[in-house]
């Protein structure tokens, strides 16, 4: 299965958005709660409908940035945050980001969307796209990595094996509180360069 573009904007265009809960999550908005500086440059990439965008803009951040290979959600948050410049919503391939100067990058569903493949390139971008002491923050799903998804998951040990060279983990633990339909199956996690 080719996860591209083409992909991403059929499930928009049909409406299949497994992933969708509706609102922010409450791990994320507890973690946007508690931070204190808005000047942050923050990244969200793979957004979707960008439900967390639309929350940090509400808190007063306003150096938000959404990378999404599809064009549908990146019109919708568009459509209810339209004093974001558009500048700040990238329709593209995160990977080809070429910024070095995020300080907080949060990550929900977006690391399981993609092929397994590509982790060890998207820990190496990760690193890239953060400023010194910037933060990669967010939740991991936590139940086994198979052939079959998106999402695809993963384990604790597998998640500090695989970003413990690279970043310092701050946290990685049981999130404890996930959205009931995610109880028990996501990981919260703080990792700094
Ligand atoms: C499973 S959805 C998650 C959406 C959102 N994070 C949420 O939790 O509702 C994955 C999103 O990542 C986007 N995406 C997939 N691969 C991408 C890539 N290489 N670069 C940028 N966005 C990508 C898809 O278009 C889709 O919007």
């Amino acid at each position: 299965m080719n996860l591209n573009k083409d992909y991403w904007e059929e499930r928009y265009a049909s409406n299949n958005l497994g992933w969708d809960i509706g609102s922010v999550s409450t791990p994320l908005k507890e973690y946007i709660d508690q931070l204190e500086n808005k000047n942050l440059k923050i990244l969200v990439p793979g957004a979707g409908y960008g439900y967390e965008v639309v929350y940090l803009y509400n808190s007063g951040f306003k150096n938000i940035h959404v990378i999404d290979l599809a064009r549908q959600p990146l019109d919708k948050i568009k459509a209810k945050i339209p004093e974001i410049p558009q500048s700040q919503l990238i329709c593209g391939d995160f990977f080809n980001l070429e910024n070095q100067d995020f300080d907080l990058i949060l990550e929900q569903t977006f690391f399981c969307a993609l092929n397994p493949a590509l982790r060890k390139n998207y820990v190496q971008k990760m690193f890239q796209l953060l400023k010194p002491g910037g933060k990669l923050a967010g939740l991991l799903f936590d139940f086994p990595l198979t052939l079959k998804g998106p999402p695809f998951g993963g384990s604790l040990k597998e998640y500090e094996e695989l970003f413990h060279p690279t970043f310092t983990i701050n946290v990685l633990a049981r999130s404890m509180n996930s959205i009931l339909p995610r109880k028990d199956k996501e990981l919260f996690f703080i990792f700094e360069k």
